[in-house]
């Protein structure tokens, strides 16, 4: 099924390719001055040297655009304004309401793609930038998956290295059982200030944990009983942050730093072999090409430090070898925060060299920036501690039964607090994931939960107002049509809306901005706002209401499932 926009392209760069020598890109994009404009004849004739507007006019001469296009204009210095006929608009989107994946086909040749996030650390409580990797991450995933493809979710819990000989000895300090119950209440943050405050207060304690490192490093069993303990209450813990953000993450999901712990004596030895290793003050460290510090001086992966310890650069590099040798991933997305940007090109520059990345692979950090108050500073609860997630979902969803109430007093109990949970959430992963990610963002409760503007409310409550119009009028969305003609301004602006979905996702998944899918959705619910307003459905009738009865059916699907891949669930009703 090609899209309108393939279609288009297709025909105008078979047209550019009779026009001028070896062809040109149309540079087909939506345009204010007719639907579509083709900017390519400027490039071309810059490049072959001729007049644009005359291999302007010898391309819409060449082209075959009569089943689509209305008219084709010449404009400026040589621009071509396509408008596309109510016949094409009409027999296109009866495609797309036919087809159960509106248009987008599940791939041909699925990809492995390892998605890399969430990744929390083991007793200590996930603060906003675990939110947005967790929140950015799931989106990917669904996307990724919805389209086809075999995803691996790959959650790089922080569950090893040296704040473990710490953490046991408190934890043997208060018992076993009230460690336990501390932990699986989820006082992380609790239980690992009191373990922290002890080490740096008690030479004595200081003493123990660093035997019990050597200790649980060294395979002690006891010491990793109680390490298991450690790591099973906190996923324990983690797992119900996500069961109420309502992520695809499950406890099968968990591949922490331990999981690499075997493969990191391999993979020195092979850096070794590969003569990558070198010293520097006496740890073994590998210089990745092109990474110099302030003084010019080249910048090390600490693989193994002078006392034999690994480090967190050891295991990406393990991580990345067994992505790509033992999964064969076609791609791996890296979900964390900006300030590991370098830290991941270091990686990726490191693996490449050991040719454990190679061009077969697409390696990518998609980074995030940070979670801001109204104040303009990091996030931070009132008494200035990190914010517990399971905290930030609690006040969404109260916030958002308030908002229902107010906006539908009508709903019954059961259905305000079903649709509460969903517009609570669901203004959270939005707020998110309509900011370019790679900028920080405000948190403002205000704005994320206002049924106004572009926010997940709102296109929610859109939704659901055209599911109502159904419902209102007892009928159900047309079936079988061949064609649904559109004949109206608005009904034309909002059929192009419509057949833009698939390019949409299409962009989404490859660079993996879901800003650009929020800004999409919000453009689609505005137009059909405008439709809604100037083209009565209900009271229309014959063929111009089948017709616009398929508009909404096809709007209220596009949005459900634009919503779907970000994580967001549509109610029918609210
Ligand atoms: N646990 C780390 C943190 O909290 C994030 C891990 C990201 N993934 C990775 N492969 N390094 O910062």
């Amino acid at each position: 099924m090609e899209t309108l926009e393939e279609l288009l392209n297709a025909r105008l760069t078979a047209a550019f390719a009779a026009v001028v020598d070896g062809g040109a890109d149309p540079v087909l994009r939506r345009s204010q001055h007719a639907d579509f404009q083709a900017d390519g004849a400027l490039a071309a004739a810059r490049k072959a040297k001729r007049n644009p507007r005359e291999v302007a006019a010898l391309v819409v001469e060449h082209a075959r655009l009569d089943d689509l296009c209305e008219t084709v204009e010449i404009s400026g210095p040589g621009f071509i304004n396509l408008t596309v006929s109510a016949g094409a608009l009409g027999r296109l989107l009866a495609g797309m309401s036919a087809h159960d994946r509106l248009g987008i086909p599940a791939a041909v040749t699925p990809q492995t793609v390892v998605v890399d996030y969430s990744a929390p650390n083991v007793a200590k409580e996930m603060h906003v930038g675990h939110l947005r990797s967790t929140v950015i991450g799931d989106a990917t995933v669904r996307t990724l998956e919805w389209l086809g493809h075999n995803v691996v979710k790959a959650n790089h819990l922080g569950d090893w290295g040296t704040p473990f000989g710490m953490l046991i000895e408190h934890l043997l300090d208060i018992g076993e059982a009230n460690a336990a119950e501390e932990l699986s209440v989820g006082d992380l943050n609790g239980f690992y200030r009191a373990a922290r405050a002890k080490f740096d207060a008690d030479e004595a304690f200081q003493e123990r944990s660093r035997r019990r490192v050597v200790a649980l490093q060294g395979g002690d069993e006891e010491t990793l009983r109680f390490w298991r303990m450690l790591v099973a209450e906190s996923e324990r813990y983690f797992m119900t942050v996500y069961d109420r953000l309502g992520v695809r993450l499950t406890d099968k999901d968990f591949f922490g730093e331990s999981f690499y712990n075997d493969m990191l004596h391999p993979v020195v030895a092979s850096l070794d072999e590969l003569k990558l290793l070198k010293i520097s003050d006496g740890a073994r460290v590998v210089f990745p090409e092109g990474f110099v510090n302030r003084d010019g001086e080249p910048l090390p992966i600490i693989v193994q430090k002078r006392d034999g310890g690994f480090g967190y650069g050891t295991t990406d590099l393990a991580a990345i070898r067994y992505r790509t040798q033992e999964l064969h991933a076609d791609r791996i997305a890296y979900v964390v925060g900006l300030p590991q940007k370098q830290h991941f090109e270091m990686i990726f520059s490191a693996a490449r060299s050991a040719g454990w990345l190679t061009a077969s692979t697409r390696a990518e950090h998609v980074a995030f920036g940070s979670v801001l108050g109204t104040d303009g500073k990091i996030l931070r609860s009132r008494a200035g501690d990190t914010i517990k997630l399971a905290d930030l979902v609690d006040e969404a969803i109260s916030r958002a039964a308030a908002a229902v109430a107010e906006k539908n007093p009508a709903l019954s109990e059961a259905e305000r607090d079903r649709v509460a949970r969903l517009v609570g959430i669901g203004a959270i992963k939005y707020a998110d994931l309509s900011n370019d990610r790679v900028k920080d963002y405000v948190f403002d409760w205000q704005r994320m939960l206002s049924f106004d503007g572009n926010t997940a409310p709102y296109l929610q409550y859109a939704h659901a107002r055209i599911r109502s119009i159904f419902r209102r009028g007892a009928v159900s969305a047309p079936a079988g049509l061949t064609t649904i003609p559109v004949a109206e301004k608005a009904e034309h602006a909002l059929a192009l809306e419509l057949l833009a979905f698939p390019a949409v996702v299409a962009v989404v998944a490859d660079t993996l901005d879901f800003h650009k899918l929020t800004h999409y959705l919000f453009g689609l619910a505005s137009a059909f706002t405008t439709f809604y307003e100037q083209c009565p459905v209900l009271k229309s009738e014959g063929e111009v209401r089948e017709s616009r009865l398929a508009l909404c059916d096809l709007t209220a699907r596009v949005l459900c499932q634009g919503l779907d891949l970000l994580g967001i669930t549509a109610p029918d009703q609210m």
